[in-house]
């Protein structure tokens, strides 16, 4: 087994990493080569819906491969058309088209390209293109440049200037500098229903409910990064559902639980009518945009089981109850080291009380009680400098939550006071 020196060595040190090497999962746990064991509830980071070793998922997978790993998109991909059916039909029950990508960042940079297109098919007032994108602090959008460019926090973008230009980040939740802020070239505001490396930070349903009427007002596109926060995790296949049902996007992306560990991305179009007769859709015709690997049957056929799975066994529905146990536990804690736990179903950020915490200097809260919860056997990713994540997968069972809030109470204790 390599040593965390050989990973120095050899793999670029763009993550600092914990000191857990998991070798081994078999639903939501995970062993190291030692034999120490892990509950996970980081799951890949709310990637992992299945948990680890899903029977029906690696079965699929291995058959697939068997048969037809890739084919390229110059070819009919049968798994493509049945995966993007249940997106629609079923996830979003609204309907339209769907692309295939290869991650999150990918699948925004494809609704980036989206609002550019359509900031041409519909330009301002004095007939100019229009090409800016409204976002929020404190988003996170992906690694690319168009996504650390779309993303409202700094520290992703430093040192890579020049970065794409045509976007501005508002705070989250203040309808009115939102109102103030629109310009002729704005054409599209982007934003995560319920913002996950940002720190669990919801929009508000009145927020909600006010962008979708700017965006009439306005003529913009609402688009939604449904990455971390999509497909069952919060109690709905459309995440943004558990905070304001009506809300209509006219585009979404995913990547993350939708292969359930396998790397596959998407994003959804509207059928909306644009331009002269036009939908939404159409202003991504043949030529416009494309991936070697996106939408290969191996990937569709992970999609698809997950899917398949999620809707068939109700996950959604019992990660409302996990929700309720983990809300009733923590508050019967009254701990004075968590201020408060926002989020929804299983994407839920536990608030820090620095103050109340004893952290190294220079550490941030959440990262100092990530290492000692991972020291612990539980493993739970830090989201911002004060907030920790609980997002087992969608399986996890009633007996794993409670081991997982015992461990998190006694670390509390032996990390605070
Ligand atoms: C909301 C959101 N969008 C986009 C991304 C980027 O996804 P990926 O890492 O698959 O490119 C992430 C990743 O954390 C995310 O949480």
């Amino acid at each position: 087994m390599n040593t965390a020196e050989d990973l120095a060595r050899y793999v670029l040190p763009t993550y600092a990493r914990f000191p857990v090497a998991p070798v081994r999962g078999e639903g939501t746990l995970l062993w190291d080569e030692d034999g120490n064991r892990y509950l996970d509830f980081c799951a890949g980071l709310a990637t992992c819906s299945l948990g680890h070793g899903d029977t029906p998922l690696s079965r699929a997978i291995a058959r697939q491969a068997s048969e037809l790993i890739h084919c390229c998109n110059l070819y009919q991909i049968d798994k493509q058309v049945e995966l993007a059916r249940c997106l629609v039909d079923e996830c979003l029950e609204l309907p339209g088209r769907v692309f295939f990508s290869n991650s999150g960042a990918e699948s925004n940079d494809g609704l980036i390209k989206l609002a550019r297109r359509f900031g041409q098919a519909r330009p301002g007032p004095a007939g100019q293109p229009r090409h800016e994108i409204l976002t929020f602090n404190k988003s996170f959008h992906g690694r690319t440049l168009g996504g650390i460019a779309a993303t409202g926090q700094e520290k992703v973008k430093e040192g890579f200037a020049p970065l794409l230009p045509g976007f501005r980040h508002l705070e989250l939740n203040d309808l009115s500098s939102l109102t103030s802020n629109i310009r002729p070239e704005t054409c599209a505001i982007l934003l995560e229903a319920i913002q996950g490396e940002g720190g669990i930070h919801l929009a508000s349903r009145e927020f909600l409910q006010g962008v979708q009427e700017l965006c009439k007002e306005h003529d913009l596109l609402l688009l939604l990064d449904e990455v971390q926060c999509g497909l069952g995790r919060t109690g709905e296949m459309a995440g943004w559902r558990s905070i304001e049902p009506g809300l209509i996007p006219d585009a979404v992306s995913w990547a993350k639980g939708l292969g359930g560990g396998f790397p596959i991305g998407a994003f959804w179009i509207s059928e909306r009518i644009v331009t002269d007769n036009t939908p939404l859709f159409g202003l991504m015709g043949a030529g416009s945009h494309g991936s070697t690997f996106g939408g290969s049957p191996l990937a569709c056929t992970a999609g698809i089981t997950v899917l398949r799975e999620v809707i068939d066994q109700e996950l959604p529905a019992r990660a409302l109850r996990h929700e309720r146990t983990i809300r009733e536990t923590i508050a019967s804690w009254q701990h004075p080291a968590i201020t408060e736990v926002r989020g929804k179903g299983l994407l839920l950020g536990i608030g820090l009380n620095i103050e109340a915490l004893r952290v190294p200097e220079g550490l941030p809260a959440s990262i100092h009680l990530s290492g000692e919860l991972a020291s612990a056997g539980l493993l739970s990713p830090p989201a911002g400098p004060d907030t920790v994540r609980l997002m087992p997968p969608l399986t996890v069972s009633s007996g794993e939550i409670d081991e997982a809030l015992e461990i998190f109470r006694h670390t509390l204790d032996r990390t605070s006071g």
